[in-house]
């Protein structure tokens, strides 16, 4: 019997520890290094990405963001990664990263002028997205532009298919995605035979969050987030980008 887990935090766990590239760690595939960079692109066009920038990206994958900051002679690029393990890899580029998860950001209040966020909160459970936003909001600067993109607007079921047998994950995972992924996943089953401990697949695929963009927004609202825009995103067609803007302070009346 094979247990499934939708612990996406423990997937990003996983996939850290068997990275080959850096680029692994987007979670956008094999071979799609130029389509990471293209995105990150985009984003620093959308937000107006400068040298006078303190940009904080959440969940900052490959770190590709940050090094285009630096490109750009943004004065401060955190990352924050989910994971010690992400961490480690994505320090080693000279960038600066830190562990943080998105309902919790160690980072102090007003400190960004720019918050992207961009192919996390999918994965986010719903019960966390509201504290999540709320975050965002706390480390912004008033007037800061938060970008938060990759939300899908519609519900889609896990699309890995499901395994009773362990021959038949072999056999997928074998034509898939080639001899290594095959002989990884045979040392997990030996290992959880050996030690009877529960042998758990994640899939890494199942989406936790998703909404239509008025209900996004209204909850974008709800943590003092305006909206700015909103639009679709190319690839994959059924997400929406959202661009948001944390209000200046009104001036007190006399
Ligand atoms: C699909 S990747 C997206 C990476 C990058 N933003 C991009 O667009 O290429 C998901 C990222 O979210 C991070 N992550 C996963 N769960 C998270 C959570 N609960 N809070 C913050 N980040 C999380 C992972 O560390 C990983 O870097």
């Amino acid at each position: 019997m094979i247990a499934r887990s939708d612990d996406y935090v423990e997937y990003c766990r996983e996939t850290a520890k068997h990275a080959r590239k850096l680029h692994d760690l987007a979670l956008r595939g094999r071979d799609n290094e130029k389509v990471t960079q293209i995105i990150h692109e985009r984003i620093a066009e959308t937000v107006g990405l400068n040298s006078n920038d303190d940009l904080v990206d959440i969940g900052c994958g490959d770190g590709t963001m940050l090094r285009i900051a630096q490109q750009r002679g943004a004065r401060s690029a955190i990352g924050l990664l989910a994971t010690e393990e992400e961490v480690a890899l994505v320090r080693r580029t000279g960038v600066d990263v830190r562990q943080g998860l998105s309902d919790l950001l160690p980072l102090p209040d007003a400190c960004a002028s720019v918050v992207v966020c961009n192919g996390v909160l999918l994965i986010v459970p719903r019960d966390r997205i509201h504290a999540s936003l709320c975050e965002i909001a706390r480390i912004a600067q008033p007037g800061a532009r938060v970008f938060i993109g990759e939300i899908p607007f519609l519900e889609l079921t896990d699309p890995t298919p499901q395994f009773d047998r362990p021959s038949e994950l072999l056999r997928h995972l074998y034509r898939k995605q080639g001899f290594r992924a095959w002989l990884g996943m045979v040392r997990r089953m030996a290992w959880s035979g050996l030690t009877g401990k529960p042998f758990v697949l994640s899939p890494g695929t199942a989406h936790s969050f998703f909404a239509q963009p008025e209900e996004f927004i209204a909850m974008a609202a709800a943590c003092r987030l305006e909206s700015v825009h909103c639009w679709q995103h190319d690839h994959p067609s059924t997400r929406n980008n959202y661009l948001l803007r944390k209000p200046m302070v009104k001036a007190e009346v006399a």
